[in-house]
């Protein structure tokens, strides 16, 4: 039995982990939760019980076997090594640690041998667009070699968190409405405003701008899927190159995946290693294909639309989609907190 902490247990991703480790029946045998202070005191479900959040402070993890680490970067550095320090071992879903060299980034139907070496106790989830694409496409780099992939994403609100949920709620219902109104009578257009998270509307918009930029013009998700795909792959000669949109969408990730293999890979062998790698289900029966909202709320990803592509012998495309708060974090970790648990 494990004394776990999940810290952020009152944000989207904590949220979602509570509830799988419940509908998981993990071995707990005393569960703390962590907010910031604003959270204090506040009930959060876990199975039939509640739990009361308790603010981060010297000694808080005094006790605990493994701590989920499910809040923002800085917090995570700042506290992932007290945890470790304390004696537990620590599941990051931040990007703080990610990169790395003596940290494992595990997805556990890729690499779950990468846990046995966790020098600093710690063991980081990729980025979720990383995860949801590495689930589906690693059987068949594992088959026939990846060597270039072309991603471009279309990924979630709740991707930024609560506040993200929050400013497509409140364009919706305040801003659309009316600017639809409006136009309809032949006045102003333009009225959705921009939000905090944002800089442009994401209600009845699709943002081709997802993270921040950075070098060479792309962005800092761009960027995780390159780096985090070759460290997971334990492969730095696999090129990606990737455009992240953020559109409205309340949860799932899709992306639209262009690969070139070293060996050619036909439709049929693809639908034949999709059809039993772990964690994918193929919904491709030539009209059939899979959406963010057929994700949402499931623990598979959902694989569609696979085609040879026309213009790259043995090359594919697909359509990629998974739940970001799942799979796409609080299962994954979750899963990995299941391995550590397992070797011990
Ligand atoms: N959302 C996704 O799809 C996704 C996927 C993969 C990885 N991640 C990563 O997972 C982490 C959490 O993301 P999220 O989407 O769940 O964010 P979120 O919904 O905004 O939740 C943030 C959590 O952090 C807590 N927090 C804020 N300040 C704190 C403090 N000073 N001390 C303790 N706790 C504090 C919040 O508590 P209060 O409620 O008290 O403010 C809340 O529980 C981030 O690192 C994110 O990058 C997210």
């Amino acid at each position: 039995m494990t004394r776990i902490g999940v810290v952020g247990a009152t944000g989207l991703v904590g949220n979602e982990m509570l509830r799988i480790l419940e509908e998981r029946k993990f071995p707990v045998q005393e569960l703390r939760a962590f907010a910031s202070s604003r959270s204090e005191g506040r009930r959060v479900p876990f199975g039939e019980r509640w739990v009361r959040c308790e603010v981060l402070r010297p000694g808080c993890f005094e006790g605990l076997d493994l701590v989920m680490i499910d809040v923002d970067d800085p917090l995570a550095v700042e506290w992932a090594p007290v945890a470790a320090e304390a004696g537990a071992k620590v599941v990051d879903n931040s990007a703080a640690f990610r990169m790395e060299p003596d940290v494992p980034l595990v997805v556990a139907e890729v690499n779950p041998d990468d846990v046995d070496e966790m020098p600093r106790r710690i063991v980081s989830c990729p980025n979720c667009t990383t995860m949801v694409l590495l689930t589906a496409v690693a059987p068949l780099h594992r088959a026939a070699g990846i060597e270039r992939m072309v991603v471009s994403t279309y990924q979630s609100v709740s991707g930024a968190g609560q506040a993200g949920i929050r400013e497509l709620d409140d364009q919706w219902t305040r801003d659309v409405s009316r600017t639809e109104r409006l136009r309809r009578a032949g006045a102003l257009e333009g009225l959705i405003v921009p939000g905090q998270v944002w800089p442009k509307p994401i209600a009845a918009n699709v943002i081709p701008l997802a993270g921040s930029v950075g070098e060479r013009g792309y962005t800092s998700e761009e960027w995780k899927l390159v780096h985090e795909t070759r460290k997971i792959l334990h492969d730095d000669s696999v090129a990606v190159t990737a455009t992240c949109v953020r559109v409205p969408v309340y949860v799932g990730h899709a992306m639209a995946v262009n690969l070139s293999f070293r060996s050619p890979v036909t439709r049929g062998q693809a639908l034949e290693l999709l059809g039993r790698a772990p964690g994918v289900r193929l919904v491709d029966d030539g009209n059939g294909y899979p959406t963010p909202l057929d994700s949402a709320g499931i623990d598979p990803v959902l694989v569609g639309r696979v085609r040879s592509d026309p213009s790259n012998p043995g090359g594919l495309d697909l359509w990629v989609t998974g739940d970001n708060l799942r799979k796409g974090a609080a299962l994954n970790a979750v899963q990995l907190a299941e391995l550590i648990v397992d070797r011990e």
